[in-house]
């Protein structure tokens, strides 16, 4: 099966419902002359750090070949594109505006507007400055000010050419992946720091919406969580424990303090050390009303008790998994949207990324994912369940439009709808890019 079928009377096929394809800057822009080094260029360069020792360097060489690029995205029938900028392309040293970095965004955007595709900015995709994290990066609580007045100087000069932005991506992978588990940049291994820097994080975010909507009221303004369900090996209530236990350590701990704004309970649970410094107001500041929600879907993981850690991870064998080893386990999204919906007073919900790794070849000019195809059927008609049983859905962004930096995996792990072959830079639509440009032409009004 080479389409994307959905329920013939789900809302997904109206055009109302927006669908998009998203990138990051530092995955796909190239164009590190034009920018100050950020976090991810240090870790590059660090031996060790990702699997084939690449670096953002060229990546997709978009920085200039967005022209095409944009010209691609069109031919996709999209009604929106989710972009990331580069906070050291905008923002010199001295805290002054780099006006090449605001020109090149002006520049994209003001195309996207003319293609009458919808620009979805996120403001932080994971590219701290270098000279930030010599100081602390997150660790430090002054990061989340200095990140406050690069959004407010970048909104202003954007001024009306952005429908939506988010303040942060996936803040769970800068605070654990950074700076606990040390998997991604800036590589911090200590369990101190996680929740430390998740605060700092969520502070950002706080200060960044107090800043959007003074300064950029008409745009939706919200932020991009990313979730990996926790379920239980078994039945047991040991296993349950321990599943929740992750769950709230992974997930709940990013969404409840800003739709409750508190931390989850196991918060009092953690050694003094591990906790968050959180100064009086900080909570306020989290915890405003978002005009979205994006919620980013890859996959589920499953928890045994552990005695010394609470929980362990558990890799289930003989399950289907994606090129990147994650398991392909649909109905977690149905109901990690559902469980969310019923847990929290929600705005209206965007699914920001989905999308599967594959070991594609192009052959002839043609890239046949056809494992790639049947993830995003499957994915599509779980956020369609979800809809259907009361789950208020706006939107779906395939990850990624193109292949492109898989962070630790460098390029070896490819997440587009559309090959590149780094070596010429050559763009070819896969099938699945085929699949989603006729599910997206075959809506009604
Ligand atoms: C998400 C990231 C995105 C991409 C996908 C595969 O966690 O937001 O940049 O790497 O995973």
């Amino acid at each position: 099966m080479m389409n994307l079928s959905l329920p013939v009377n789900s809302p997904m096929l109206s055009k109302n419902f927006t669908y998009g394809v998203a990138t990051a800057a530092f995955q796909i822009e190239g164009g590190v002359a034009d920018r100050l080094p950020c976090i991810w260029d240090t870790f590059c360069a660090t031996p060790g750090k990702v699997v084939d020792n690449s670096n953002g360097d060229v990546a997709c060489d978009h920085y200039n070949r967005w022209q095409d690029d944009i010209e691609l995205i069109t031919s996709l029938g999209v009604d929106a594109y989710r972009l990331s900028l580069s906070w050291p392309r905008i923002i010199k040293k001295d805290g002054s505006v780099n006006q090449t970095g605001i020109n090149y965004y002006i520049a994209i955007l003001d195309r996207l507007k003319a293609k009458g595709i919808k620009a979805y900015v996120t403001l932080y995709h994971w590219d701290l400055p270098q000279h930030i994290e010599d100081e602390g990066g997150w660790l430090n609580r002054n990061t989340a000010y200095k990140f406050q007045d690069y959004v407010k100087k970048t909104v202003v000069a954007f001024g009306d050419r952005v429908h939506s932005y988010a303040t942060l991506n996936e803040p769970f992978c800068s605070a654990y992946l950074g700076y606990e588990a040390g998997i991604h940049a800036p590589g911090h291994a200590d369990i101190n720091y996680g929740k430390k820097a998740a605060h700092h994080l969520l502070l950002a975010h706080g200060l960044a919406i107090e800043t959007l909507k003074k300064h950029s009221p008409n745009t939706q303004n919200g932020i991009v969580l990313n979730f990996t369900p926790a379920y239980p090996e078994t039945d047991s209530i040991k296993d349950k424990i321990a599943a929740e236990y992750a769950d709230d350590y992974f997930n709940q701990w990013y969404i409840k303090p800003i739709m409750d704004g508190t931390y989850p309970a196991i918060n009092q649970q953690l050694p003094k050390q591990q906790q968050p410094d959180i100064l009086l107001g900080d909570m306020e500041i989290i915890s405003q009303e978002l005009d979205f929600l994006g919620i980013n879907f890859y996959t589920r993981a499953v928890y045994r008790h552990n005695l010394d850690n609470r929980f362990e991870e558990v890799q289930l064998p003989n399950v289907a998994r994606t090129d990147i080893g994650w398991e392909i386990y649909p109905q977690a999204f149905t109901e990690l949207l559902i469980s969310l919906n019923t847990r929290y007073t929600l705005p209206p919900i965007y699914i920001t990324e989905n999308g599967a790794a594959m070991d594609d070849h192009c052959i002839n000019g043609e890239v046949n994912d056809q494992g790639r195809v049947d993830y995003y059927n499957q994915h599509l008609n779980a956020v369609a369940s979800a809809i259907s049983q009361g789950v208020d859905v706006r939107g779906y962004f395939a990850w990624s439009l193109m292949d492109n930096f898989e962070w630790a995996e460098g390029y070896l792990k490819r997440f587009g709808i559309v090959h590149v072959d780094y070596k010429t830079q050559i763009r070819t639509i896969k099938a699945s890019g085929l699949a989603f440009r006729n599910l997206i032409a075959s809506r009604a009004d």
